[in-house]
């Protein structure tokens, strides 16, 4: 986060940046992931650019920072989650449902010691989210690619159905719907077949860290959150990297592309989104960090990336 605040000082100093606490570090301060303050203040922002969550001292904790990120998602009902991957012939976008599914159903220990989690969907849901990507595939290669295991689960038969419904108003966009095991190997052998995948939250969650390994790792892999008109989230896809905090060598890249698609989709300032994209490219090539081989400290890499804008 601090190297995405040097870059947006540089690139956009008119935006006005409000640093607020979350996750564990709110956990200590406030007792709680997403303090009520923090909640009304990423309502009335225009975007909410975030940093990684967890920490491995709350694995066993009952308030876990985990829990702050699903309650912001939910309450700002951003229910497009969009993952770009992209490197040589691969240029791909997961469009993640986020808001529903595993991850907000019902949960709970019935009195046996059983523990259950509950995957639930409302049709309006996957339409939505299926609209979104049927969208996106328009304005790309026109390819989208629905996720589910409609062969197992109620919900991804409902789903596959819903998005065939979608796919009638958006006869220009070639649609194919296939088994999420499936998916997982095809990503993994020929990833360059795919343009636009659309699937659950929980089926996005996995398959956008296996595209983030085939296109240069999880220290690259930004995303964007989008709901209808309110303000959005922008966080890299992987979380705070526990093992090397503090050593000054992690890599921003991801940071400084979800700051990349902020100032496109939150603020239409899409010139300087391509700047600061070209500028990393340029860093990652001239000072890599330690996961792609460099030796380059988080605060070198940033410094290359600043001279980069400045060019
Ligand atoms: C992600 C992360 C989160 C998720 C965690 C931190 C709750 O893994 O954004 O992919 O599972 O959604
Ligand atoms: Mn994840």
């Amino acid at each position: 986060m601090a190297s995405a605040k040097r870059v947006l000082g540089a690139l956009a100093p008119d935006l006005e940046l409000v640093d607020l606490p979350f996750g564990g570090s709110a956990i200590r301060s406030h007792g709680d992931s997403l303090p009520a303050e923090t909640l009304e203040a990423c309502r009335s922002a225009d975007a909410v650019l975030k940093a990684p969550v967890g920490d491995p001292e709350f694995d066993a904790a009952e308030v876990r920072p985990e829990q702050g990120i699903l309650r912001l998602r939910g309450e700002l009902d951003v229910y497009t989650n969009l993952r770009p991957a992209s490197q040589g012939d691969v240029d791909m976008v997961i469009v993640r449902e986020l808001v529903g599914g595993l991850y907000f159903g019902a949960k709970g220990v019935r009195e046996d010691g059983t523990v259950f989690d509950t995957c639930e969907y409302h049709p309006s849901q996957v339409e939505r989210i299926a609209r979104r990507a049927f969208e996106l595939a328009r304005s790309r290669r026109g390819r989208l690619t629905s996720v589910d295991k409609a062969n197992i689960l109620e919900t991804s038969r409902m789903w596959r159905r819903v998005v065939a419904e979608v796919a009638a108003d958006y006869p220009d966009v070639e649609v194919e719907d296939m088994l999420v095991d499936n998916a997982a190997m095809q990503l993994a052998s020929s990833p360059e077949q795919f343009d636009v995948i659309v699937t659950e939250n929980m089926f996005g969650d996995i398959l956008s860290d296996l595209a983030a390994a085939m296109t240069g790792g999880l220290g690259l892999a930004p995303s964007a959150s989008l709901g209808d008109g309110g303000p959005g989230i922008f966080e890299p896809v992987h979380g705070s990297a526990p093992d090397i905090a503090g050593l000054g060598v992690a890599n921003p890249t991801a940071m400084l592309r979800s700051t990349a698609l902020m100032l496109e989709h939150a603020f239409g300032r899409d010139a300087e989104a391509r700047r600061l994209e070209a500028a990393i490219d340029r860093a990652m090539a001239e000072a890599p960090t330690a996961d792609l081989g460099g030796t380059a400290s988080t605060d070198e890499f940033t410094q290359t990336v600043l001279a980069r804008l400045a060019d």
